[in-house]
């Protein structure tokens, strides 16, 4: 496996790879402190006369709360000693001054997708993201690029930068992988203590409640009122809980196919997840 910090090195190596060779690059960004939700994706991507490539990087541009960015989980060792038990050929692991030598000054907007759910607790999140993943995508020029459906709205803003940059890149959706309670998988998780890991399951939970309650013509603003109080119960705060469509815009009732996404904060920690109906 290589391991390469340098936009540079990564250029030259994967060109001099694609040079000759029907190969093509698959790539899986992430940001580290991987788990089995980020194997997944790996494994999805691994594929014959493909090189794999991933990369690691606590992208600072899409962290709205400097605290979260303080405390985000880094493992660099343990996850480069993974991936190269999991087959990845390649590995970009750059320092943010690599990526961000300078201030960006470009700002990057998604009108109305980016600025409900995710976009209105977390200001200028997609944005950093977006910065981060187009880096990304012009560095390792990746065929085929994949993500998880746990982040469903970054996978919306994502499919969304691609088609209006032209991004020569297909998008994969792999689904949530959960803890054996339901919890979804996240590197966030190792932040809960042992009652708070308890308590998360919450956001899961509150999922398959409005599920079924949506699924016997309950309405939205009744279930949120429900949810909200639950969380109260647990000293946890829920952000929103939204049905929605393939585009994110929001419903009152079900109607298939319909996305329930919902976001809280867990003692100091904020957690997200969402199902499909
Ligand atoms: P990160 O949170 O590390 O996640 C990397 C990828 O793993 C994302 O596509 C995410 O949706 C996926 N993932 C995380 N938990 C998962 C789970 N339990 N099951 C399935 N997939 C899961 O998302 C980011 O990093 C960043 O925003 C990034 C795209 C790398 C840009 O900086």
């Amino acid at each position: 496996m290589e391991v390469f910090r340098e936009s540079a090195e990564t250029i030259r190596f994967l060109n001099e790879k694609r040079k000759n060779r029907q190969l093509s690059v698959h790539l899986v960004p992430t940001m580290g402190a991987l788990h089995e939700g980020h194997f997944a994706l790996i494994r999805a991507a691994q594929a014959k006369n493909s090189v794999l490539a991933a990369s690691i990087f606590v992208n600072p541009t899409q962290f709205n709360n400097p605290d979260d960015f303080a405390n985000y989980p880094r493992k660099d060792a343990e996850d480069l000693h993974n991936l190269e038990k999991l087959g990845t050929d390649v590995v970009f692991i750059p320092k943010v001054e690599e990526i961000y030598p300078s201030k960006p000054v470009i700002s990057v907007s998604f009108g109305e997708l980016g600025a409900k759910l995710e976009g209105y607790f977390r200001p200028g999140h997609f944005h950093g993201v977006a910065l981060a993943v187009s880096k990304l995508f012009n560095i390792i020029q990746p065929n085929t690029a994949f993500f998880g459906q746990k982040d469903f709205q970054q996978f919306a803003v994502i499919s969304q930068l691609v088609k209006d940059f032209s991004f020569p890149v297909k998008l994969e959706c792999i689904p949530t992988v959960r803890e054996a309670d339901g919890l979804a998988m996240s590197s966030r998780n190792v932040r809960l203590n042992g009652e708070q890991r308890t308590d998360a399951l919450i956001l899961y939970q509150s999922l398959r409640h409005a599920e079924a309650q949506l699924k016997q013509g309950q309405k939205m603003a009744t279930i949120k009122e429900e949810v909200k109080e639950k969380f109260i119960s647990k000293n946890a705060v829920l952000e929103y809980i939204e049905l929605a469509d393939w585009e994110l815009n929001t419903r009152e009732v079900y109607s298939s196919p319909s996305v329930l996404l919902i976001a809280g904060v867990i003692g100091e920690v904020r957690l997200i997840d969402n199902i499909i109906l």
